[in-house]
């Protein structure tokens, strides 16, 4: 049975992080259309025209520890979330010096600690639902990319952080993917 097949079969209510547009908005219409109860995450839902009522945008700063802490209590059907996709996603690019302290929080912020920890958060209930976590990770990750320090390296935390994942939950039936697009047409590089 392919990827789809396996998660029409057992899953029914995700999580998607960055799910206004682009990449995450993608996957959220197609598990929409899979017959998933969706909650994405975006700080700016208000952006995003694409309505359904399997399809439920939350607002939140991913990048914002006291956003972080209160999200999993803004959604009701917690207890029954089976997949979890970490997808969102900002980058900025320049030399290391020309970064801000606040960017580099940021990007620290939403690229590790909200996967961390929502993966953290989550995961006893994706044991009891026999999940299913996916990671977007990022070919920049595993190049030397021109002026991309910061996320490169964020990214290729986050691989790194998917496959020790992958071995410690495969024994507990919940399966880790980490997906890693090239360069993909959404407004990503226009920000
Ligand atoms: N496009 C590419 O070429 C490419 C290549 C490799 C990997 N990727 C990765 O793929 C993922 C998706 O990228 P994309 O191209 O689809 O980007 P995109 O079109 O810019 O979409 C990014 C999404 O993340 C949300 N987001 C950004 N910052 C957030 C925050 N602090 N808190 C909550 N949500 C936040 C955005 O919504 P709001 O603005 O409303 O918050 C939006 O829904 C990212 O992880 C990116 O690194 C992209």
């Amino acid at each position: 049975m392919g990827l789809y097949g396996k998660f029409v079969s057992s899953l029914k209510v995700a999580l998607v992080t960055g799910a206004s547009r682009g990449i995450g908005l993608s996957i959220s219409q197609m598990l929409v259309s899979l017959g998933y109860k969706v909650y994405g995450i975006s700080r700016n839902p208000e952006n995003c025209n694409y309505k359904n009522e399997l399809f439920h945008l939350i607002a939140c700063d991913l990048s914002n520890a006291k956003h972080l802490d209160q999200l999993l209590d803004r959604i009701p059907e917690k207890k029954e979330i089976s997949l979890l996709i970490h997808n969102a996603g900002v980058a900025y690019f320049s030399p290391v010096e020309e970064l801000s302290s606040e960017k580099i929080r940021e990007l620290v912020n939403l690229h590790i600690t909200a996967p961390m920890l929502l993966t953290s958060q989550l995961t006893r209930i994706l044991k009891q639902n026999q999940g299913r976590i996916v990671f977007i990770g990022s070919v920049a990750g595993k190049e030397i990319s021109p002026w991309g320090n910061v996320y490169a390296s964020l990214k290729a935390g986050i691989h790194h952080f998917a496959r020790e994942l992958f071995a410690e939950l495969r024994k507990f039936g919940v399966k880790v993917h980490l997906i890693i697009p090239d360069i993909t047409k959404t407004d990503f590089y226009n920000r």
